[in-house]
Parts: C-alpha cells; structure tokens; sequence
C-alpha cells in the first residue's frame, strides 16, 4: 500500500465509522526495525502508571512501557515518522482536527497481561484527538490471545471490531470516541502506541 492509499484510507476511516484497521501496511524491513529498535531499549521499560497510581494501575493494564522520539530512532525506522507526518497533514487537511504533536510509546505485554476497557481520552478531558496502534508481532497465533477490540460507544456489549496484534496491522481511531480493551496476552505482545494531541 503506498502512502497516499495509505493516509486515504485511514482518513476516510476517521471520517467514517471513527476507526480504521489496516493489516500490512508497512514493509516487512520496517516493522522488523521498529521492533529492533524497541529491543535494543529493552532495559529502559517501566510499568505503565495511570497517573501516580502505580499499584492500582497494574490490576488495570499489565504492560511496560517506552516513551520515544523520532529524533532517535534509527535511520531504518524513520520512514515509519515520515509516514505519521504524511499522515497527520492529511488529517489536518481534510478533517480540520489541528492534530500536533504525536506522542508515542512502545508497549510489552508480557505473557498474563492485558489492559482493561478504558477511553484514550475520557470525556474530552485530555488533548488526545487520534489514536494510533502499530502490532509487532511476527509469530502472532490466535490462541496467543491479546486481542484489541474496540467497543460500540452507543451500546458497549457491542464489540465493533476484533484486532489480533499481528505484524504490521495499524489501527487509528477518534481517541474520545470508542471504549477499547486489550484481552489478556498469552504470549508476549509488542506494539507502537501513540497519540495526536490538539494544539
Ligand atoms: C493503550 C491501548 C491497545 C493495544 O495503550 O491505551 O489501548 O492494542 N492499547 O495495545
Ligand atoms: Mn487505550
């Protein structure tokens, strides 16, 4: 997929249900070099807080994180950012959403992890406008479980979509709009998460 299909199909999505996803976007070179860079920071992930509260935080979500900056990323990974730039123009241009700056971290799982139904953005009371997810995982099986779904705001026993974190598949979607909740992992489960804020 080139990367005006790309951004095309992701705007439209936005403009549409509010979600996209996307499998194999990204070249097979690229989403091993995002996942090297991940590994070669290894020792720097954290548990994931929710605000201060660290112990309460791990009976919500099980993984650790890395926040990251393009600036450095590896050369190999970069054509990764220049994608989210395309991307977060094409937004702005045709949704008017004033996206900025993209906030980004990498995030494990470890096997028995998962992350409980939450919004990005409760009741608007964050800058966050668009989400983005990113899967890193080659050998991803079914019964690997850590599957994303993504619930109906209107109805949240209605699950909209089912989204294993394979290799390549990028997801989008309006970061106050949809509840989500990533169902306990099996394996190991590596993804990109970020974040465009409002000005
Ligand atoms: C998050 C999140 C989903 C996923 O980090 O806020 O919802 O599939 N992640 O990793
Ligand atoms: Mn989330």
């Amino acid at each position: 997929m080139n990367n005006e299909n790309f951004c095309n199909a992701v705007i439209d999505g936005l403009a549409g249900e509010g979600y996209a996803v996307l499998p194999c976007v990204f070249p097979a070179g690229l989403i091993a070099a995002l996942r090297d860079e991940a590994f070669s920071r290894r020792q720097q992930f954290r548990p994931a807080g929710i605000g201060n509260q660290a112990m309460r935080a791990q009976a919500v979500r099980g993984d650790s994180i890395d926040w990251l900056e393009w600036g450095e990323c590896e050369q190999a990974a970069q054509p990764f950012w220049q994608a989210m730039e395309a991307l977060r123009d094409g937004i702005n241009r045709q949704l008017y959403l004033g996206l900025r700056d993209l906030e980004c971290h990498f995030a494990l799982y470890p096997s028995g992890g998962g992350y409980q139904k939450h919004y990005d953005n409760p009741q608007g009371r964050s800058a966050r406008l668009v989400t983005i997810l990113l899967y890193l995982n080659p050998d991803w099986r079914p019964e690997h479980g850590g599957v994303l779904q993504i619930f109906d705001p209107e109805d949240e026993s209605c699950v909209l979509a089912r989204v294993e974190p394979r290799a390549g598949t990028f997801v989008a979607f309006l970061s106050e709009r949809f509840p989500h909740e990533v169902e306990l992992a099996r394996h190991e489960r590596l993804s990109l998460t970020g974040w465009w804020r409002r000005g």
